[in-house]
This record gives C-alpha cells, structure tokens and sequence, in this order.
C-alpha cells in the first residue's frame, strides 16, 4: 500500500513525539529538550535526548535518533506501514484502505475469528487452573517451582480431566464447530465426534510478539505419552515462523537473545532473571526463526539439550544463524540436561558464568567434527587437519581467518605455518567454501569516513542551526556538492525547504526507508557547534564553505562535457565568486539555535 507524502506528514504532525516516547521511556525536561535512559542501549545517565521543537530523538550515548516513526520502527521493530497505522490510529486519522479481494478478507476475518477464540481459550484455562479442582495442576507446577508470579506473567492454565469442558464452554458462547475445528482446539472423529485437544494438562499460551494468543502447548503432569501437545498449525499458527518467549525477550534489553528447546527452559531462564530466552516449539530451527532472531539480536546463545540430540540441534542452528547474520555461540549445560535443571541445582549465577564463557561456535563445530576422527592415526589426524582447513577458507576477512586459524592451531597442536599452507593451497584450487561465498553473505564493514565527507556533514549542521547562514550559503553551494549520501539528499531536501520558508527536519528524515540512515541524519541534527568565540565560529565556517565547494567544483569539472559552454560559464562563475569569499561577512542569526532563543 503506498501512502502519499502528505498523509504521512499528517499522521506525523498530529503525534507529538515527546507524547509518544513518554510512553516507553520516562523524559524530564531539561532547556528546551527532554532527557530520558536511552532504550537502545544500557546507560546509567540520561543521554537519550527527544526535541519538542525538532520532533526529534537523539541519543548522544549510541547514536540511534529519528522522528517518530523511527522510534516505532525500533523500538517495537515496526515496519514503516505498521508504525504509520499505529500512529494513524493513535491520532485518529483514517488511513485508505486498500481494496482487499474476497479471499484475502475472508483469510482475514478467520484469523481475528481465531485470535477471539484463543484468547476466549486462554482465559478459560487460566481460571480452571485457579479453581479448587485446578489444584492439581497448580502444584505441579510449585513442585517445579515456578512463582505465582511467573505463572501469571505466562499466563499459564489448566485444561481439566473432562475432554469436552472447553467445547461445551464454547458452544455455550455461540462458536461454530467449523471455527473450533480451524482454530486447532478440538479434535474430531466419527466415534467420538468433537471433543478438546487438550484434557488433564497444564496449559502453556503461545504468544506471537504483540502478545496475542497464537496457539497453545500442553503437558502431562507425570510421565504419560505424549508428554507435550501443541496445537496444529493454524491461520494464525505458523510454527516455522514462532518463538516462544519472543514477546517478552524482545524488550529484555540483552546483547543477545538465548535459544532453547522447551517451554519449561524458557520459563526458568526468564524466572532466574534471563528474560531474553526464546524456544522454537518442538520443531528443529528453521531460516524464518533465524530471519526473526535477525530482527532483534545480532548474537544467538544456543542453550540446547546437552545430549545428542541437543548438540545436532545446534550444529543445524549454526550455518542458518550465520546465513542470516547472526553469530552463535554454544553454552554448555553439563552435567545437567537442559537450562531448567541447570538453573535449578546451580543457580542464575553459574547459569551466568556459563553465559559469558559460551563457546564460539566454528570451535564448537570442529570439536564435534574431530570426535569422528582418530587423532592417533596420523592419516585420520592429517584428514582432520584438512577438513579444518577447508572450513577455514569460509573466512574471507584475512584477520578473521588469522584469528581462527591460530585458535585452531593452538587447541588441536598443529603448526600454524603448516595449517596456513594447507588453507592457502585449498583457496587457490577452489576448495571449500571460501573461494564460493559472496561477499554479501558477511555484514559489511563501516567504511572509513573521508575528511571531505566530515566537512560535508559538519556544513549540514551549521545550515541547520542557523538557518540564517542559508542566503549567503547558496551563492557559493549547490546540494550537489554534496557527493556522499545520505549528505546529498538531505542538502537537496534542506534548501528545497528553506527556498519555501519552512523548516521541519523531521520530514526530512521520511525519506529515508533504513533506520541506520534515519539515525545519521538525525545525528546531523543533534550535533552541537561549539566555538570559543565568534571570530573562530566564523573562520572554521568559512573553511568548511571553502572546502566543500572547492571538492564539489573539482568533480562538476571532472563531469564537465567539453561541448558544455553553459556549464563552464557557471563552473567559471562559481569559481570566481569562491576566490573573493575571504572577503566575505557572514552572518550568524542566533535563531536556530533553540537553546538561546529559549532564554531570549
Ligand atoms: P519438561 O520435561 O517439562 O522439562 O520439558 P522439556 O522442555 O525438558 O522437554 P523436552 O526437552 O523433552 O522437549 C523440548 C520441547 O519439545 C518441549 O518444550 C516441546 O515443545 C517439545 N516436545 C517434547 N515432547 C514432545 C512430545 O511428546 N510431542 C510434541 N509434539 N512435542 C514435544
Ligand atoms: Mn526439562
């Protein structure tokens, strides 16, 4: 759905965004802007900044800063047209609606249908668990001892021993046996006819990330079979594509997100203060989980099973956690089996420790690939060493490849001369992996900023401090001067403004899609100007004038057709008037500057 510039502008214009952030972030004002933790990183002191006049953010600790759809788009990890409905809703504009075809409605309304239907399930469970007859269920779950609190927190329930109480329940609500059979709460069969999935069983909820009820796991409380059931996949259940926990772990505010197998470990792991844990729900981990973990966290723990099992769980994990950008490490539960009896008997602060000494998973990987080998045999041994090598030529970066291939020298005792031949060797004859993998599958490295790009930057920051600057500016500046983007077109979108007497930085900013790109021009914004005096204030500025459009002039020459007589003219105009700029006056209106005119 494309929306015009204009409604977005108005959707914008009509959400203060010191009333929006106030709801996720507690802001005191200081001057003329408000102060508040920044939600984007961890700090102890405010320097998360939110700009009334700007309708900015701005956050001087790690950079990240936007207008209010920005701060949606992170903070709730919004796309732009989930963040411009919210707004929409919020300030009560009407949003077009796209002309949805009858198949796409339909599919719609069986999916709300459904998201009722388990959120009337959810709370039926809930209530039947704080029954008298709920008891049962209630101390299982004490005896494995989760709080009352963490209960509530997961909304855990109860489904009691009688297997058609929910859909007596239900029917008695109006609901239609089609619906019950498409949301995955009943099952049917010709003896039987309808009855609930689930009986006798403690009730996990499975939420999707704004919470909704999305489906359901049950558990035996003892030993029967099966000990879990889930729902089946349903319009609204996609289990490819669900992590259990995600909901709250999103906004856990952890340098990385921890993968587990089962309900029970994410629920300890978050009682035990590790609200960053998720678990796929009984299926192995697929490239949709690994785009999703993407979103939020660039570094996954794996906290599998320390069986089989759990190992081949996690050596599938990796190469998808990779492909997706994300980096993986292996914790390791011995000697007890899952997250769950490891919290118990040893406490949050090993479970801790094992955290911060997880192992990096391509050493988890060549640990598990050299239990095949004998490493007494030297032709197994050399076959190890190869197959090392060959996973090494997957490292592009030399020095990440260095890196590693020391590590891998030193723990497996060979010599690192010898291990870097045999990698070398390999590179040139096309084995492996390294010498296939594109350079897109890396994340790309920050380029070095150039000087001349600083200076561009810096001349965007004095434009918009002091607006004033612009009419004398312009004589010697055209926004093409600027030759990095985001610089050239915000300079375009900047005077564009200022040619119509306005100025509204937040606008600029919708015209970028990438946060990354919304926080660098925000920072344009926030960048403060500090000169001892007027007469340096002056000097530095006139240099930077000089500079750009002396690097701007000198690429337009580069360009330049030869047949072009108009533009040599207005090149050798440009020239002329830059040479007589050190004559030049400028004149620095105070009026950008919100902090003076404030106390004006
Ligand atoms: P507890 O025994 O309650 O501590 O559970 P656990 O999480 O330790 O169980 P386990 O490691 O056996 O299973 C991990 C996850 O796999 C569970 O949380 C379920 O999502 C799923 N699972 C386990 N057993 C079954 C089963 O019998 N059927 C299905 N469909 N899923 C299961
Ligand atoms: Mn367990």
């Amino acid at each position: 759905m494309f929306y015009s510039d204009d409604l977005v502008e108005e959707v914008r214009m009509k959400n203060d965004i010191v009333d929006v952030i106030s709801s996720y972030v507690r802001l005191q004002r200081k001057g003329s802007s408000y102060f508040g933790l920044c939600p984007f990183h961890n700090e102890k002191s405010p320097s998360f900044s939110v700009s009334p006049e700007k309708q900015m953010y701005y956050c001087f600790g790690c950079g990240a800063g936007g207008n209010v759809f920005t701060f949606l788009m992170e903070y709730e990890h919004y796309s732009f047209p989930e963040a411009l409905k919210f707004l929409a809703e919020r300030a009560g504009v009407t949003l077009p609606e796209k002309e949805m075809d009858e198949e796409s409605k339909r599919r719609q309304t069986l999916k709300s249908r459904i998201l009722e239907l388990n959120k009337e399930a959810a709370k039926y469970f809930y209530y039947q668990l704080r029954r008298e007859s709920g008891a049962i269920a209630m101390n299982y779950l004490k005896n494995r001892a989760l709080s009352d609190e963490t209960i509530h927190r997961f909304g855990l329930g109860y489904s009691n021993k009688y297997s058609d109480d929910l859909y007596r329940y239900l029917k008695g609500k109006g609901v239609s046996d089609e619906l019950l059979v498409q949301s995955g709460l009943m099952n049917v069969d010709e003896k039987r006819g309808m009855y609930d999935k689930f009986w006798n069983r403690v009730i996990f909820p499975i939420m999707d990330v704004n919470g909704r009820v999305i489906g359901f796991g049950g558990r035996v409380m003892g030993d029967g079979k099966p000990k879990y059931l889930n729902s089946p996949e349903t319009a609204v259940f996609d289990k490819s594509r669900s992590l259990y926990g995600l909901n709250f772990a999103r906004t856990a505010r952890k340098k990385n997100l921890l993968v587990c197998e089962g309900y029970m470990d994410v629920i300890s792991m978050h009682q035990a203060g590790f609200t960053n844990a998720v678990a796929s729900l009984g299926t192995a981990l697929t490239t949709q989980h690994a785009a999703l973990l993407g979103r939020y966290t660039d570094e996954v723990i794996l906290t599998y099973d320390s069986d089989e099992a759990g190992v081949r769980a996690a050596l599938r994990a990796i190469p998808l956690l990779r492909e997706a950008g994300v980096a993986a490490k292996v914790l390791s539960m011995q000697p007890y089996k899952d997250p769950d009896e490891f919290i118990k008997a040893l406490g949050a602060e090993e479970f801790q420790k094992r955290i911060d000494s997880a192992q990096n998973s391509f050493l988890f990987e060549t640990d598990i690939l050299q239990r095949s080998y004998d490493m007494n045999d030297p032709q197994s041994k050399t076959a190890f060493y190869e197959k090392v090598a060959e996973k090494l030529t997957g490292f592009e970066q030399e020095l990440e490849r260095e890196n590693y291939l020391e590590a891998v020298a030193s723990r497996y005792q060979v010599s690192r001369d010898s291990l870097r031949k045999m990698v070398n060797r390999m590179a040139l004859r096309g084995i492996g992996t390294g010498s296939l993998r594109t350079a897109s599958t890396k994340p790309a490295r920050p380029e070095k900023e150039s000087g001349i790009i600083k200076s561009q930057k810096l001349m965007l920051t004095w434009l918009i401090e002091y607006p004033g600057l612009y009419a004398q500016a312009k004589e010697y500046l055209v926004p093409e001067d600027f030759t990095g983007e985001p610089y050239y077109t915000v300079a375009g979108l900047l005077f564009a403004q200022y040619e119509a007497g306005e100025k509204s930085p937040a606008r600029i900013i919708n015209h970028f899609e990438e946060p990354e790109e919304q926080s660098k021009v925000a920072a344009l914004f926030h960048a403060s100007l500090a000169f001892p005096g007027e007469a340096e204030r002056e000097k530095a500025f006139k240099e930077t004038l000089q500079r750009i459009a002396g690097h701007g002039l000198e690429e337009s020459r580069k360009r330049l057709e030869p047949t072009d007589m108009a533009g040599l003219q207005r090149l050798l105009a440009r020239q002329k008037k830059l040479r007589e700029i050190s004559g030049q006056k400028f004149q620095f209106d105070d009026d950008g500057n919100s902090h003076r005119r404030e106390y004006s």
